[in-house]
């Protein structure tokens, strides 16, 4: 097997050729690449929220004088004198109606948007604006809200076999864990400048993972044909899911443009970004699971309860992975919404399964203490190339060679058997895994393939690249496909006018744009071929299959001396040049045989302090399974990405409610904590690398996703073999070890 390996050294990392470079590394790191707030446009006005001091009530009157008399200000919008929105009459718009009424559903919410001549006159005006409220009782507490029932909302359930068969079992456990909400705080804040080219039609530079979603939003939103609004996010500075819809900063940054009639820019500030573009709900489960002497599973129950806002629905597929990911006959599951006065959560990286993840692979871990078996053996005997739930083969799955990998590379047989007793240097030290899995998707998308007289390729699709490398990896494909040189390669993204390209999420953007970029070199090919035969003496005779096309040339596979470049072919050709649109669509029936997922494991050891509980992560290794792997560096960067956000997760990362003002009263980087960059253990990161020839053409699925998910369990897992100490509430602190609190 092809596997493709960093080791923590890094030693391979600088192996790799430079093709596997970042195309557009150089601009971002150089400041070339421009990100939506960096935009500035001839006349433009600056905006900014002012936000509720309330989390639930009427917002009796605004006093806006005197902001309106401070310098620059140019309007000051509210609820009193916000334009009419074609959307929010007729509910075309899915989010909190923002500066609409004088109802306030959150602490933060905006209630009112200054616009002026320059930033600082704007937010200058902010402690100008005066509003009165009127409170309303509101419930923030989900741990509290959660025990009464008749809050919940939305509750599905899922049966297979019988419920509950878990406790039938001669082994089982039952355990409930729960993580608080938390942030996706990108690099980049949210930002939207809005202008309107005239009456009816709207351009938007916005911070968006979806620039057709977002036109698509705003046309509704704004009563337009598609066609008269354009989005662009050239570059993306980060999202994590936040980014996958649009949020106030849109909707306000096109009415205040429109009724100044002047281009808008509106960023959102680093607290904002906390309370007004979502976050991952806080969410409590309860797991039992239960096997027999030798470690099959009997029953898994699984029930999860998820926040949302009182005005929207968000719901999370909490319990989904446990009804697939292992064999079991009985499995039921439960989910519900909990309505809170927050705001609207959303996806975030792992959307459901990350969540999911934490308790199943906890609650196998759990298990596997009580069965006395190796936590790796109870998941190899549950193991299953067929999906349980819909009963379709996975399209390919190599869990058994991430185990290989994982316990050899972390050092698997050093591990305690009797958590608790093994000490170095001091130190409590533990061993710990857990696995990952997300769907594998492939959509439909729309490539324009351009092949210039200069034998340069352009392709171009709206889709976006928050970070992960599409760029990259869509060149790449293209370059292989077309065996032509990267750098003649030129991937256009980020820009509603292209070609239509789905949203960047769910991990499916490489298998869907990929597929598409490929099949739109393959059929350029095709042209070329056609284009020989027509117009080049030398291949007048020949059939197409007789030629392929290489090192930018036509050539005759039988006799490589009969060849022709394709600039030169171009010039024989009436056009000069290729030019076409090729639409890919999603899976075939062929591929809707199967099921695809792609899978992760990962292994992490820790020391845990004796005396005060201090938790530090030694070492880590990740392993994916997704097919092949276009741009390994990339591609070892989100796998890294995912190792950082989950020891985040694991340890320190925790949206904390005063729940006496409904507020979040840790809304900036100096108080929610993201994992320092010394709290990152050398991480060495393994690829299955095969193709996953069932899933499409290219045979790459996603990891964006299963970088993460999975990741906080390996360290709960490490943490209880090191210290015997199970904690099933994240993030673990030493408090939560029992430790007294260091002063
Ligand atoms: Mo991801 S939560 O699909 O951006």
């Amino acid at each position: 097997m092809n596997n493709i390996h960093f080791d923590e050294n890094n030693t391979n990392y600088f192996k790799l050729d430079f093709a596997d470079e970042r195309v557009d590394g150089a601009d971002k790191v150089t400041g070339k690449a421009k990100y939506t707030a960096e935009y500035n446009l001839p006349n433009m006005a600056y905006a900014v929220f002012v936000t509720s001091t309330i989390a639930k009530g009427t917002i009796k009157n605004i006093d806006t004088a005197k902001a309106m008399a401070s310098p620059g200000v140019l309007d000051v919008i509210y609820y009193a004198n916000c334009p009419s929105v074609p959307g929010y009459i007729k509910n075309e718009w899915r989010g909190h109606k923002v500066l609409y009424d004088n109802q306030v559903k959150f602490f933060g919410q905006p209630i009112a948007l200054i616009v002026a001549d320059s930033l600082e006159n704007a937010n200058a005006a902010i402690r100008l604006v005066r509003a009165e409220y009127e409170s309303q009782a509101f419930e923030t507490n989900f741990d509290l809200a959660r025990k009464d029932a008749s809050k919940l909302k939305g509750t599905v359930v899922y049966k297979r076999g019988t419920e509950n068969k878990f406790k039938e079992a001669p082994v089982f456990i039952e355990a409930e864990y729960t993580i608080p909400a938390e942030v996706h705080l990108p690099m980049e804040m949210h930002a939207t400048i809005a202008f309107w080219e005239g009456e009816d039609k709207v351009t938007l530079y916005d911070k968006t993972q979806g620039p057709k979603s977002t036109q698509s939003t705003v046309a509704r939103t704004f009563g337009l044909s598609d066609k008269n609004v354009r989005v662009i996010a050239e570059n993306v500075g980060g999202g994590f899911g936040s980014g996958l819809r649009s949020w106030a900063n849109v909707p306000a940054a096109v009415m205040a443009s429109k009724k100044l009639n002047r281009p808008v820019k509106l960023v959102l500030t680093r607290p904002q970004m906390f309370t007004l573009v979502g976050y991952r709900p806080q969410s409590w489960q309860k797991i039992g699971i239960g096997a027999d002497a030798s470690g099959r599973f009997v029953g898994i129950t699984h029930e999860a309860i998820s926040g949302t806002s009182r005005y929207e629905d968000f719901r999370e597929g909490i319990v989904n992975v446990s009804k697939f990911l292992y064999a079991s006959d009985n499995v039921d599951t439960k989910y519900s919404m909990l309505p809170l006065d927050m705001s609207t959560p959303v996806w975030m990286r792992g959307p459901g399964e990350a969540t999911g993840s934490y308790g199943l692979e906890s609650a196998i871990d759990e298990l596997s203490y009580k069965l006395k078996m190796d936590p790796i053996a109870l998941r190899l005997k549950n193991f299953t190339t067929v999906n349980p739930e819909n009963k379709l083969p996975f399209s390919d799955i190599n869990l058994k060679d991430c185990y290989a990998y994982g316990k050899d590379k972390i050092g698997w047989k050093n591990r305690p058997t009797v958590p608790g007793s093994l000490k170095e240097n001091g130190w409590l030290i533990g061993y710990g895994m857990a696995n990952g899995v997300f769907g594998a998707g492939k959509g439909a998308a729309t490539v324009r393939a351009l092949l210039n007289q200069d034998g340069k390729l352009t392709l171009e699709c709206a889709v976006s690249d928050m970070g992960p490398g599409t760029t990259t990896s869509m060149t790449k494909i293209a370059a292989t496909a077309m065996q032509m040189p990267i750098e003649k390669v030129k991937f256009k993204l980020g820009d509603s006018d292209l070609p239509p390209g789905p949203s960047q999420g769910g991990s499916g953007t490489t298998s869907t744009v990929g597929s598409a970029v490929d099949l739109a070199c393959s059929t350029l090919k095709q042209n070329l071929k056609d284009l020989a035969i027509k117009y080049a003496p030398a291949f007048a005779s020949l059939k197409s299959d007789a030629l392929e096309v290489k090192n930018e040339m036509v050539l005759a596979v039988a006799d490589p001396t009969i060849k022709i470049a394709i600039v030169d072919l171009l010039q024989l050709s009436p056009d000069k040049k290729i030019d076409m649109t090729i639409a890919s669509s999603g899976k075939t029936a062929e591929q809707l045989k199967f099921t695809s997922n792609s899978f992760s494991s990962h292994y992490v050891k820790v020391a845990v302090h004796p005396k005060d509980g201090t938790i530090k992560i030694l070492q880590v290794v990740t392993t994916g399974d997704a097919g092949k792997i276009i741009s390994p560096k990339t591609a070892r960067s989100q796998m890294i990405g995912g190792v950082v956000g989950g020891i985040g997760m694991a340890l320190t990362e925790q949206l904390e409610m005063d729940h006496q003002s409904g507020q979040i009263i840790n809304a900036s980087f100096g108080a929610y904590k993201v994992p320092l960059h010394s709290q990152i253990p050398p991480t060495d990161v393994w690829f299955v690398d095969k193709p996953d020839v069932n899933m499409n053409s290219i045979g790459a699925k996603g990891i964006g996703e299963i970088a993460l998910i999975g990741f906080a369990a390996a360290v709960t897992n490490a943490v209880y073999n090191a210290t015997g100490k199970r904690v099933r509430d994240l993030p673990i602190t030493p408090a939560k070890l029992g430790f007294k609190a260091k002063v």
